[in-house]
């Protein structure tokens, strides 16, 4: 695997294969690599000639109070990762490279009503500094596809309306949850997690699933099914931020007639917010 620090030198290497006709797959990541993101990088190379990945923790996508000092920067295992994976590239900017005019007259995009809701509603501006990175990655790399993960299925479910909105040519692709034994969806700020915590942080994907079940019972009662399962992560002893019955599509609050729902949580411990969803279909 081949390592880029500059856009010019990823372009230029790039365009050879391009000349070739090869299809180029990327995957963007913030690094600290866990079988989640290999995973992504496998599905990558399954329809494409190209692998490139990227690891950039990206500070426009972090609130001031957030954790963009202390997240995992795992540079050296990252690689050795890497180059046993079907990667063919990396490209690991700095933030002069990305930025080179400041964050504060960065242009940006938005992409306006989905990001105002579930983990936009907590984290502001945060949707809008991932649309902004994802954008000049898409604009650096130039790929034909860029696979992104269900796990963030908010993030996942901006990017293609991004996409289209913008008519970028770039076919979004969506890989499965991976996830530890016990179910907990693997992440890079699972490390926060508390030991004495990490038994009980199950708790989540479980309320998740419950609901999931209870809809395809017929029980349409969203509002009660989304307090008890607040409930029970309040008394597992973490702080529920939302648990929300959502369109799939949409993200707006589920209608009792919507045939494609998304079952969204999230849920703080002491020093880690965790997300998870479950997506069903009723047709
Ligand atoms: P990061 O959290 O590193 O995730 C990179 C990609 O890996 C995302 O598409 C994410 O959904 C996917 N991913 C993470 N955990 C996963 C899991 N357990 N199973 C499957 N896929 C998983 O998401 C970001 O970085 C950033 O916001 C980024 C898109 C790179 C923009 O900065």
């Amino acid at each position: 695997m081949q390592v880029f620090r500059t856009i010019s030198g990823l372009r230029d290497n790039l365009s050879t294969h391009r000349i070739r006709g090869q299809s180029i797959g990327f995957v963007p990541t913030m690094g600290n690599l866990h079988d989640g993101h290999l995973a992504l990088i496998k599905q990558a190379k399954e329809t494409n000639d190209i692998v490139v990945c990227s690891i950039f923790v990206n500070a426009l996508q972090f609130g001031l109070n957030e954790d963009w000092d202390k997240y995992p920067r795992t540079y050296d295992s990252d690689c050795a990762k890497l180059d046993q994976s079907d990667c063919d590239y990396l490209f690991f900017p700095d933030d002069g490279e990305m930025y080179p005019n400041g964050l504060d007259t960065q242009s940006r995009v938005i992409c306006p009503t989905m990001t105002d809701v579930l983990c936009g509603a907590s984290r502001p501006g945060h949707f809008e500094g991932v649309t902004t990175v994802v954008s000049k990655l898409f604009n650096i790399v130039q790929p034909d596809e860029a696979i992104f993960g269900i796990k963030d299925y908010q993030q996942l479910a901006v990017i293609k309306r991004m996409s289209q909105d913008l008519c970028l040519p770039v076919k979004i692709v969506a890989a499965p949850i991976h996830r530890e034994a016990d179910g907990l969806a693997m992440s890079s700020r699972n490390s926060y997690i508390k030991k004495e915590e990490r038994p009980k942080v199950k708790v989540l994907k479980e309320v998740l699933e419950l609901i999931a079940q209870q809809i395809k019972a017929g029980n349409m009662d969203f509002i009660k099914l989304e307090l008890e399962a607040k409930k029970r992560i309040q008394f597992e002893g973490f702080r529920a931020d939302y648990v929300t019955i959502s369109h799939s599509k949409t993200l707006q609050p589920a209608a009792i007639d919507d045939r494609q729902i998304t079952v969204l949580g999230a849920m703080y411990t002491e020093s880690a917010r965790l997300i998870d969803n479950i997506s069903i279909c009723l047709d």
